[in-house]
């Protein structure tokens, strides 16, 4: 078997450099926060897989329904022949825009980007088997900034799904929604998937499952920081917050500090102070409605095509055309 190819567009040194950067402005912030990518580390990847299979999260579950059931519809609205995946993690159910490439005659090339390069690791040597006509390689990058990168060739479709448009702030989906229109042609191709609003409680649920797993990869956060950083944050004291917010129709997730500590960073050089109860923002996970899904691609330069949900209604995934 060939191995699989992966381009980096991460060194050591820009990450060392990056996560520095992040964790000395957020944790001086007012109040402190952390970015979400930095929850990607080999076991934050293998822990998001998990809570994919939890009871409580339906996301996976819903956006597999409509990808099942709609795939080949993608493939003949659009007829791409090069899949560009973004936060791809295990890429396991853009094996179905695979067979419906497949299918359509049409699979040429398929290009996943992720921090993680574990989790693209570990999806290229299985997708490399099952679909050795395709020309196949993995970015290593952060889509916030290695755009630039994607393969130029073909009709493209770049793939956001997941939700993980959510994990962006409004100004900040924007400001990304446009910088990929920018990379693609007039006429190619987005397919983003996004969890809709509904009821608070199973939001909050799907959100602090009772196995406790995304407890688990809230609080990874703070593991890394200890291993990459030199920190000594005490992982197993901070609580994991899950709440709703109405108003901003987001789940906002946290990590609360059971008490006053001084912290230290070996790597910045530097303590911080937590005050007894303080929560240091790690994540949030914005719902939407289709109005606020179409108006954002709008502003974005794109243009929605189709919106297909699952049975339920609990997820969607929209087609949009770069005008
Ligand atoms: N698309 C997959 C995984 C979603 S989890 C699914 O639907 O199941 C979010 C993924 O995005 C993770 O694999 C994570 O490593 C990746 N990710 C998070 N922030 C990123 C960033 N800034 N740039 C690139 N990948 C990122
Ligand atoms: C990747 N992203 C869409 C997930 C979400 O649902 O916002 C990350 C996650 N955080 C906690 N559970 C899952």
């Amino acid at each position: 078997m060939k191995p699989v190819e992966l381009i980096n567009r991460r060194s050591d040194d820009d990450v060392a450099r990056e996560l520095r950067a992040d964790a000395r402005e957020g944790l001086t912030a007012e109040p402190k926060r952390l970015p979400p990518k930095w929850f990607y580390d080999a076991r934050g990847s293998e822990l998001f897989e998990r809570i994919t299979e939890l009871p409580e999260y339906y996301q996976t579950r819903a956006e597999y329904e409509i990808l099942e059931a709609h795939a080949l519809d993608m493939l003949e609205l659009t007829g791409v022949d090069t899949l560009v995946e973004l936060g791809s993690g295990s890429s396991y159910k853009t094996r179905l825009l695979l067979d419906a490439m497949r299918k359509n005659g049409t699979l040429h090339r398929f290009v996943p980007l992720d921090v993680s390069a574990s989790a693209l690791r570990g999806a290229l040597e299985t997708i490399a088997v099952d679909y050795p006509e395709a020309t196949l390689y993995g970015i290593v990058g952060d889509f916030d900034t290695a755009l630039a990168e994607l393969p130029a060739e073909g009709v493209r479709m770049v793939a956001l799904l997941g939700g993980t448009i959510g994990n962006m702030r409004s100004r900040q989906r924007v400001r990304f929604l446009r910088t990929v229109r920018d990379t693609l042609s007039s006429g190619e191709w987005l397919l983003l998937g996004t969890d809709l609003v509904k009821d608070p409680t199973r939001l909050r649920r799907a959100y602090d499952d009772s196995a406790g797993v995304t407890a688990e990869f809230n609080r990874n956060v703070l593991h890394v920081l200890n291993r990459d950083l030199g920190a000594d944050f005490p992982v197993a004291e901070f609580e994991h917050i899950a709440r709703w917010n109405g108003d901003r129709e987001r789940i906002e997730i946290g990590l609360r500090s059971p008490r006053a500590m001084r912290v230290r960073l070996d790597g910045l050089d530097s303590t911080v102070e937590l005050v007894a109860g303080e929560v240091i923002e790690t994540e949030i996970s914005a719902k939407f409605r289709r109005e606020r899904v179409d108006s954002e691609l709008a502003e974005s330069g794109f243009e929605r095509v189709e919106w297909w949900t699952d049975s339920a209604g609990d997820f969607a995934v929209s087609l949009a055309r770069a005008r």
